[in-house]
């Protein structure tokens, strides 16, 4: 390996940030020496209801996997959000918003933000939508996303964020799985000039019988297109709020009564619905926004993701707002109108930190420096990435050309399933190496395992697990507790497994490896092997599918599928188009495979398990030494996939 270069902490953030190197040490030691005391403190950092007595009851024992936090206090998320700002920053703006169309933006500022979420949750309540009921979200990127999301939470409904991107398919099959009894939309998003039919995809997806659940469907006039209307179910937005008070008393809700809902996807079967509750996680994701972020009074912030991700909930909704600061939203694309948009957003709105994904910094590395020096960047100080393990190049082109080397960056692991970031640099108190994620946050205990489960020590590679809980950790899989237990912490006892492996150097800085799972990260988003193998056999010509990720410049990895018709059905150019179109459908535009091989057959053990270590070599054109294929039920049939692999 190549000499690992370490910057060290830069001038600035020497003078200005919140904690320095010892201090980061002496908190983090103190958070894992008495997590009981450190948690009573910064649980505080929330306005409570009812404050906690109790901090933490949380067991990781297959037998009686629980997680509690602050478990007897009472709050509403939405006051420490909104009203606790009302009287100082009521007149400070909340949210940035930057439209897809360079010439839109918007200022909304706490109190304008805290009214658009006490009507629209009036409005909720007048349809009936009560507390405990779970309410869909499938939004562009608008101001009222964010809202609707606030709304639920006041009134102490469940939200379940789907991104704009997924199918009527992928929907219906999340509405069926929690029963949501409203849904909340807009006529059409827009995104890199073009418009999305969300509503359209509502209609299509409420015409499926699982879907039978929803009984409103809120639609937020966003472009004015042409859409369907069903009376009775269909209500606008702007005329529902209109007619609403713009105050609403914040429910009451436990600690540990659920806040959202949000579908990633595993190594096995359809996407589980992440569940996370109100108390901790509120915590955690403002305790790190603000320390990560070193974000301090009057800092712009900007964070790229989509709402439909964790990484929208935790760092553009509740973290930020929590923590009364300026956060931006874009609705738009790094490359349109051009490639330097990020660059001109950041000029515009004046932006100091900017927080996005290795795949984005790829795809704008790719064009060239010109379009970042064309702009100034001279408010940036931070520049955060996640999503993905971020390759050294990347890294250097961030730091070097982006932030002309007077910025930090935040390389930040974490996942849907952790609520808040684990593993990251603070900016004040880590020298970085580009590519790792460092050290552990507050209350965070990571360790390395091997296969069987062995704790590994010093230097070493291996499995990715956490020893104990931190607040922000999901609870349950929705409506599933056995599938939470099985995922996550069967395979290694007494551990939270996060399905990612992991080394640790002679520092004890954290390099993530990627997923050791079946799970693919495409351009920083999740998609399990196994949901685009049912989708590909789905398709009447398909009898069968295996799916693997290979490296790809961009995206980091990109979709591999193997695919064997049934007899009397062509391999041709088309059914390739109409497959991936079929996959589209099913899914959505993330899970369409960039390459699709016709397979003969596909190798299997002779128990009939496909052998998916020999089609990652084969995807990945590792053609020599394929391991041991002793045990394949039809060697040859090896040899012939490598054979066609050459055509590809
Ligand atoms: O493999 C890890 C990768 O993204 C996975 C989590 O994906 P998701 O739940 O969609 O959340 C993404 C945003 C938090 C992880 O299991 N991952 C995330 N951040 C990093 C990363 N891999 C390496 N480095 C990161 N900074």
């Amino acid at each position: 390996m190549s000499e690992i270069k370490t910057y060290p902490v830069n001038d600035y953030f020497s003078e200005r940030a919140l904690l320095n190197e010892d201090q980061y040490k002496a908190m983090y030691q103190a958070s894992i020496d008495d997590p009981e005391a450190f948690w009573a403190e910064h649980g505080k950092r929330i306005d409570w209801m009812k404050p906690y007595s109790k901090i933490k009851d949380v067991s990781y024992a297959h037998d009686d996997v629980h997680i509690k936090w602050f478990y007897d206090g009472t709050l509403n998320p939405t006051v420490s959000c909104l009203d606790r700002h009302l009287e100082i920053k009521g007149d400070q703006t909340a949210i940035i918003w930057e439209g897809d169309d360079p010439t839109q933006d918007a200022k909304v500022t706490y109190r304008e933000l805290y009214h658009k979420v006490c009507r629209l949750a009036n409005a909720l309540k007048a349809r009936g939508i009560k507390k405990g009921d779970v309410v869909t979200i499938y939004m562009p990127m608008v101001v009222e996303a964010a809202v609707a999301m606030l709304a639920c939470a006041r009134i102490g409904a469940i939200h379940s964020v789907i991104f704009g991107g997924f199918s009527p398919e992928s929907i219906a099959g999340r509405v069926e799985d929690c029963q949501s009894n409203c849904i909340i939309t807009a006529d059409e998003g827009v995104r890199g000039g073009k418009t999305i039919p969300l509503k359209n995809n509502v209609d299509e997806a409420l015409s499926k019988p699982g879907a039978a659940t929803v009984k409103t469907v809120v639609v937020y006039e966003r472009t004015k297109g042409d859409i369907e209307w069903t009376e009775g179910r269909d209500v606008w937005y702007h005329e529902i709020t209109e007619a609403a008070s713009d105050d609403c008393p914040a429910e009451e809700m436990s600690a540990e009564d659920p806040l959202f809902i949000l579908y990633t996807s595993g190594s096995t079967g359809k996407p589980k619905g992440v569940m996370h509750t109100c108390g901790g996680y509120l915590v955690y994701a403002s305790m790190t926004h603000e320390y990560i972020f070193d974000y301090q009074e009057g800092d712009i912030y900007w964070c790229t993701a989509d709402v439909g991700w964790i990484t929208g909930h935790s760092y553009i909704v509740y973290g930020p707002l929590a923590n009364g600061a300026v956060t931006l939203m874009f609705e738009g694309v790094p490359n349109y109108p051009d490639v330097s948009r990020c660059w001109q957003v950041v000029d515009k709105h004046q932006v100091n930190v900017f927080y996005t994904a290795p795949t984005a910094i790829r795809a704008l590395m790719q064009a060239g420096d010109e379009p970042v020096k064309s702009t100034s960047r001279k408010s940036l100080r931070l520049l955060g990435t996640v999503g993905e393990p971020i390759n050294p190049e990347a890294w250097e082109w961030y730091y070097h050309v982006v932030g002309e080397e007077h910025c930090t960056i935040v390389d930040t692991w974490w996942q849907t399933e952790t609520g808040g970031v684990l593993i990251t640099p603070l900016p004040g108190a880590t020298p970085v190496k580009p590519g790792s994620a460092t050290r552990p946050f507050f209350g965070v205990q990571p360790a390395i395992v091997d296969n069987e489960g062995n704790l590994l020590d010093g230097v070493c590679e291996g499995n990715l697990v956490m020893k104990d809980s931190w607040p922000g950790q999901m609870r349950t899989v929705y409506g599933d507790h056995q599938r939470f237990i099985e995922t996550y912490f069967s395979t290694y006892k007494g551990y939270y497994f996060s399905g990612d492996g992991a080394r640790r150097d002679e520092d004890n800085y954290y390099w993530i490896t990627g997923r050791v799972d079946d799970v693919l990260n495409v351009s920083g988003h999740r998609m399990g092997t196994a949901e685009v193998e049912s989708a590909l056999v789905a398709h009447p010509a398909t009898s069968e599918a295996a799916v693997v990720g290979y490296p790809h410049d961009i995206k980091g990895q990109g979709i591999y599928a193997y695919v064997t018709l049934k007899k009397g059905h062509e391999e041709t150019d088309e059914l390739i188009q109409e497959l991936k179109d079929f996959v589209r459908s099913e899914i959505g535009g993330i899970a369409v495979p960039d390459i699709i091989q016709w397979a003969p057959a596909v190798p299997k053990t002779r128990s009939g398990k496909i052998m998916r270590r020999i089609l990652r070599k084969i995807a990945c054109n590792e053609l020599e030494n394929m391991g041991d294929t002793s045990t394949l039920a039809d060697p040859s049939v090896v040899d012939k996939l490598i054979e066609n692999r050459a055509h590809q």
